[in-house]
């Protein structure tokens, strides 16, 4: 006589694409590629998502935390996935504890856990998943894809020599009376209007917020962004870039809609006395003049906190916010330039300039009161890591007990795009 035929349950991992801002930070996060996307959804592939929760930390919206018990003979594919407009809920003969009867004839085994693994300071990923101990408390998705906030541009103006193929810029948005309260790291999401080819609204990007939490202007409910148009994809082909085309044609008065604010862990310390050593490139440079400026105005009598900036562009004339940066006292930061593209000199990255100020950078990696941050392309993340590593081992520090350290302690943050 055959026993009941047993049924397989599956925790499956999914991403809500309605709280989703496709940041791709889960994709670039799983270590066995289990997440993939379209150009309209992120999703997960049941047969190789192992549950590691390495993707879990690192996503700025929560939208990858979400899980659905399901038949594993069911499991939505991914194509199931790429049509969603939103999660499905969750079916009720497969929710309850898996010691309830499932079907006649049928036995469930219980569901997967997740295994336990620690994700911050593990392998598999690069930088923190926790913030620094003295960061002050984020709020988070306070305005969402359904209940969105309207802000209107106070201004937008160009940063980038109008003589330059680099077209970036600065606006400011204002919330009225609406709150909208934000830290140094932190981004909001911008809704573009209309829709794309295939008549689905235009989901939002991403933006890192270029003041600090007091506002662009003291006191004001505002935030600064730094916003590069984009005239290229990836591969240097010609386009226009939906969102960043969108928000550098705006005029003061108009109104933009709103998401976010998002990020809990890309966050400064509080604690005068912590060291930033910020290095970045292009638009990168966003986050680094939020915790600069919140800083400057903060400076205290005594604190021997060290500011250290590496910043890369193409040119003077491209890279952003050139002569603030310039105007700041040298006893504040410590500023390192590189330029890529200077005509009649050698290229240069933020790893070269890194190389020649290495008995600083050794300095501040012996301490740990330092905190790291690298925003910008996300081709420079693997040189900088090297570079680092290289600093480091030069000078008698272990690279591999001391990135383990950075992360686990949320000293190492990296946000590339
Ligand atoms: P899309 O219409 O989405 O893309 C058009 C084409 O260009 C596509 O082929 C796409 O693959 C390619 N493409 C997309 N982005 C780029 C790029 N940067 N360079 C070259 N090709 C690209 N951008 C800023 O300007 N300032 C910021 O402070 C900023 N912060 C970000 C923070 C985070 C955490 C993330 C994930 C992204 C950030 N971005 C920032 C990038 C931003 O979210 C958009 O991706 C970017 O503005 C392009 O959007 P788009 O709608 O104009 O282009
Ligand atoms: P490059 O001249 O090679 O493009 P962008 O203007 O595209 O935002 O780039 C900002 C700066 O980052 C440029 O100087 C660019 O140099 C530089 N850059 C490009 N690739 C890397 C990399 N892998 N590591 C560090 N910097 C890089």
């Amino acid at each position: 006589m055959n026993g009941p035929v047993p049924v397989e349950i599956l925790r499956q991992h999914l991403i809500d694409p309605e709280i989703c801002i496709r940041c791709n930070t889960c994709e670039e996060t799983c270590p066995i590629d289990a997440i993939t996307h379209d150009g309209t959804n992120y999703v997960v592939k049941a047969e190789v998502c192992n549950g590691c929760m390495a993707c879990v930390p690192p996503c700025p919206t929560g939208a990858i935390d979400n899980w659905r018990n399901v038949l594993k003979a069911d499991a939505y594919s991914i194509d199931e996935q790429y049509t969603w407009d939103e999660l499905p809920t969750q079916s009720a003969s497969v929710s309850a504890p898996v010691e309830a009867p499932l079907a006649q004839g049928a036995a469930a085994t219980p569901v997967a856990e997740a295994p336990d693994v620690t994700v911050a300071g593990s392998d598999l990923v690069r930088g923190s998943t926790v913030p620094p101990w003295s960061a002050a408390r984020p709020y988070v998705n306070l305005y969402t894809h359904k209940a969105p906030t309207t802000a209107t541009v106070v201004g937008n103006y160009r940063l980038t020599d109008d003589a330059t193929e680099s077209d970036i810029h600065h606006i400011v948005l204002d919330f009225g009376a609406m709150p909208f309260p934000v830290l140094e790291g932190q981004s909001i999401g911008i809704l573009p209007p209309g829709a794309t080819p295939e008549g689905r609204a235009h989901h939002a990007r991403q933006y890192s917020i270029a003041s600090p939490r007091d506002g662009e202007r003291p006191g004001y409910n505002n935030v600064s962004l730094t916003v590069k148009r984009v005239t290229r994809d990836h591969g240097g082909n010609e386009t226009d870039g939906v969102c960043s085309n969108y928000l550098c044609d705006l005029k003061k008065g108009d109104t933009v809609t709103v998401i976010g604010p998002f990020g809990n862990t890309f966050l400064m310390p509080n604690h005068p006395n912590s060291h930033l050593l910020m290095i970045c490139t292009g638009t990168g440079s966003a986050p680094m003049r939020a915790m600069t400026e919140y800083r400057r105005r903060r400076r205290l009598k005594g604190a021997t906190g060290k500011l250290m900036l590496f910043f890369g562009a193409r040119t003077q004339q491209e890279l952003p916010y050139f002569g603030p940066l310039m105007n700041l006292p040298k006893d504040f930061i410590d500023t390192n330039l590189a330029f890529s593209r200077t005509p009649g000199q050698p290229k240069r990255y933020v790893q070269d300039v890194l190389r020649e100020r290495a008995v600083d950078v050794a300095q501040l990696l012996k301490d740990g009161n330092t905190h790291i941050y690298v925003c910008g392309l996300k081709g420079m993340e693997d040189g900088v890591l090297q570079t680092l590593q290289e600093i480091a081992e030069k000078h008698a520090l272990s690279w591999d007990a001391l990135w383990e350290r950075l992360k686990r302690e949320g000293r190492l943050h990296l946000e590339t795009y």
